[in-house]
Order: structure tokens, then C-alpha cells, then sequence
């Protein structure tokens, strides 16, 4: 398929079958993602990869933050753990911040973002379903994430990939698609 017809293709994947994502599969996603474009080759990209042992910690630290934050919805607690049981694998990404040079740093975190576009591709042809999250669970904006990964220092994490082989129903879901047409989002000048 040609690359406008795989661009048009990709969709986001939210349900996923129960099997495991295999590492080789893991790093061909992550070696995809190094290739992105980035100025100046500063490539600055991280990954931390959630699955088996970690990702138990991970739902742990999850269900403290939805007691926390939704004290008074049981259900919604309850569905957004599901989606954390269900999802094979995350990779949490993080742009790298040059101190001092705010312009780099919010280039770096487009960097990351053409990365992230590249893995949501590749994770397409290597039959995965992937979809970036941020908000609610994906906790991309809660200091626990950042202790979870290490506090690392100077990186901003950028995106939560969820990543598994997608299940039926998300197929079905998958096929749904519509976009405004460019014509309405652009001016020629
Ligand atoms: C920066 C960014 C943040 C997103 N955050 C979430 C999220 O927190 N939860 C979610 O379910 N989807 C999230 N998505 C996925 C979008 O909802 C999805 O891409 C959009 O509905 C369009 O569907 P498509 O990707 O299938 O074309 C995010 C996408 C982007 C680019």
C-alpha cells in the first residue's frame, strides 16, 4: 500500500486481544521511532517500556490516582482499570528539555511527536493496534508518572502508547473515519 493510503489508514486501537506483544515487535517500533526527523540531531526521544511485573505497578499507581481523582464514580474507576488490564504493553515517551533554550525544547517535543507518528505506523504493519493517550489513565500530566519512570531529569513525557494486537471489536471500531475536507482548513496566500 502506498504511504498516503497508510497514512489514511491509521486508526486508533483501544481494545485489544489477550495476547502478549512480542520484544522483537517492541523494539522494531522503537527502532522506527529513531528514525524520525529532529533538529540539529539532537534525537531527543525516550522510551520506557511497561509490561509484565511493571505493569502491575503501574495499575496500582493508576487505581490510587482514580480513587483519588473520581472518589465518587466506582464504574468509571472500574472501566478505566479495565483498560489498563487489557492493554498488553505501554511505552511511555519523553522529549528531552535543553535548559535555558525554551525554542529546542518545544522542538524536541515536535521531534517526539513525529516519532510517535512513525511507531502508530510501523505498529499498523506489524499487525499491532496503538493509540496514543494523555489524558485519564494514560497519566501523562501526573507527577506519579514521572516518579514511576525514574524522575528522570529534563525530559517531558509526550505521549502513553497503549499497544496491543487489536481484538474484533476494535476492528469493527476501526473503520469509522472521517475527516474535514483541507480545503475548509486552508488558505492559499
Ligand atoms: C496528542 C494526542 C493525545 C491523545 N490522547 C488520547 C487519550 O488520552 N485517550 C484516547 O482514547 N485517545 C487519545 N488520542 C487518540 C485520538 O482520540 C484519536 O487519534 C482520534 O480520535 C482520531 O482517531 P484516529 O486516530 O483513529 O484517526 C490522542 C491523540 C493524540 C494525537
Amino acid at each position: 500500500m502506498s504511504i498516503i493510503a497508510e497514512i489514511k489508514n491509521r486508526r486508533a486501537i483501544r481494545d485489544y486481544a489477550e495476547r502478549e506483544v512480542e520484544d522483537e515487535k517492541i523494539k522494531t517500533l522503537l527502532e522506527a521511532a529513531t528514525w524520525a526527523p529532529n533538529d540539529r540531531m539532537r534525537e531527543p526521544w525516550g522510551f520506557f517500556v511497561i509490561k509484565g511485573k511493571a505493569k502491575k505497578r503501574y495499575e496500582a499507581m493508576a487505581y490510587d490516582y482514580l480513587q483519588e481523582r473520581f472518589p465518587t464514580k466506582p464504574h468509571l474507576i472500574e472501566s478505566s482499570l479495565k483498560v489498563l488490564k487489557t492493554t498488553p504493553v505501554h511505552i511511555v515517551v519523553t522529549a528531552d528539555i535543553v535548559p535555558g533554550d525554551e525554542e529546542a525544547s518545544i522542538d524536541n517535543e515536535y521531534a517526539v511527536c513525529c516519532a510517535i507518528h512513525s511507531m502508530w505506523l510501523a505498529a499498523k504493519e506489524l499487525g499491532l493496534g496503538l493509540v496514543w493517550r494523555t489524558r485519564g489513565v494514560g497519566l501523562v500530566r501526573d507527577n506519579r508518572m514521572y516518579e514511576f519512570i525514574g524522575a528522570p531529569e529534563n525530559k517531558k513525557i509526550i505521549g502513553n502508547l497503549f499497544i496491543g494486537y487489536p481484538d474484533d471489536e476494535a476492528l469493527k471500531k476501526a473503520k469509522a473515519h472521517v475527516r474535514t475536507s483541507f480545503e475548509e482548513k486552508t488558505i492559499w496566500l
